[in-house]
């Protein structure tokens, strides 16, 4: 038989038993099969280089020693993995506290929206959107406010200072949502009901209950008898519907450009009232701009600001508290 053919054989079978040796014992088992000293095969192995020619008795010994170093590394590899603890189940201490893992949440002011909307959902308000980069038409004409109304002062509105409308005038940032009002009767025939929420645009100084930008909730609704009464009844249930029953709401005669007749809404918080919008009876001049007639339809209108109701729910006393995304006031929500 040629030596290096058999030496090959004997290497493969060596390195398979080994590699199949699943336990230190059967481990043993291999090693005095293939490596073992009385009787072992590499005994027989040996025994094949002292039979061969003297020319190529050194280059055969050489094949036979490097097979054996291959096959004893191969063993004692084998024989330290074996060695090595096995984790099992018993290895896992279930009793040492997991890696906690924080998730995101929903800010405070869209978690207040969405409910806001759920609640008028359920009065029959469907939400719609308006852009809160404004021309003048919307934020002022078509609302009754005319050039020279205060409430168009440059100084009390962030004008865009380069940007223009398509047709050419001036654009702000929205400083009410009844921006919204106007482009939802602008594109669809009475009657309506719907609400808009979303960020509105103010110079106001900055103080615990004014922010220079902040959420309002719009809503209108528009048909044949819609009523003031109607009106009253819809802002007490939505906030009885947010606050609670205990919530009281009052409403002061008030003025509004594009409401007549207008009132203030107020709701108590503590022993004290605070302001939580306007409302009112839509103006003639509103349902004129927009093409309706004011002989045919009625309707009435609010402007809510949503973080006041956020506020007396959680009892936040600071609006600025919303716009710092510090995560130790974030988280509490
Ligand atoms: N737009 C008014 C404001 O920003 C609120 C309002 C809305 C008043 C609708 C009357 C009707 O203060």
């Amino acid at each position: 038989m040629d030596p290096i053919q058999a030496f090959s054989e004997y290497e493969r079978e060596a390195l398979e038993a080994i590699e199949n040796a699943g336990d230190e014992q059967s481990l043993e088992q291999s090693r005095i099969t293939f490596l073992g000293k009385k009787g072992g095969r590499l005994k027989d192995l040996q025994k094949l280089v002292g039979q061969v020619a003297a020319e190529v008795r050194r280059e055969v010994g050489k094949a036979f020693n490097d097979v054996k170093t291959r096959v004893n590394e191969a063993l004692e590899a084998r024989k330290a993995l074996l060695a090595k603890p096995k984790a099992t189940a018993t290895a896992i201490d279930v009793t040492l506290p997991g890696t906690p893992f924080s998730t995101g949440g929903l800010h405070p002011v869209t978690q207040t929206m969405r409910e806001f909307k759920d609640i008028m959902g359920r009065f029959g308000f469907t939400a719609v959107e308006g852009p809160e980069i404004e021309d003048e038409r919307h934020n002022f004409v078509a609302l009754n406010i005319p050039e020279a109304h205060p409430a168009r002062d440059p100084l009390d509105n962030f004008y865009l200072a380069t940007a223009r409308s398509w047709a050419g005038g001036p654009l702000l940032l929205r400083s009410q949502t009844s921006t919204v009002q106007i482009r939802e009767m602008e594109k669809t025939k009475p009657p309506i009901r719907i609400v808009s929420l979303g960020r509105v645009y103010r110079p106001d100084t900055i103080d615990a209950t004014h922010s220079c930008m902040f959420h309002q909730m719009e809503g209108l609704m528009v048909g044949e008898d819609v009523t003031m009464a109607q009106l009253k009844t819809v802002l007490h249930l939505f906030a009885k519907a947010y606050l609670g029953e205990e919530v009281t709401v009052r409403f002061r005669p008030s003025f509004f450009p594009f409401t007549e007749p207008s009132v203030e809404v107020d709701m108590l918080w503590g022993d004290d009232w605070i302001e939580v919008g306007g409302a009112g009876m839509v103006d003639p001049n509103v349902f004129k701009a927009v093409g309706y007639d004011p002989e045919e339809v009625q309707g009435f209108a609010f402007g809510l600001g949503i973080e006041r109701f956020c506020m007396r729910r959680h009892e936040v006393t600071d609006i600025r508290r919303f716009y710092e995304n510090d995560v130790r006031f974030l988280r509490q929500f």
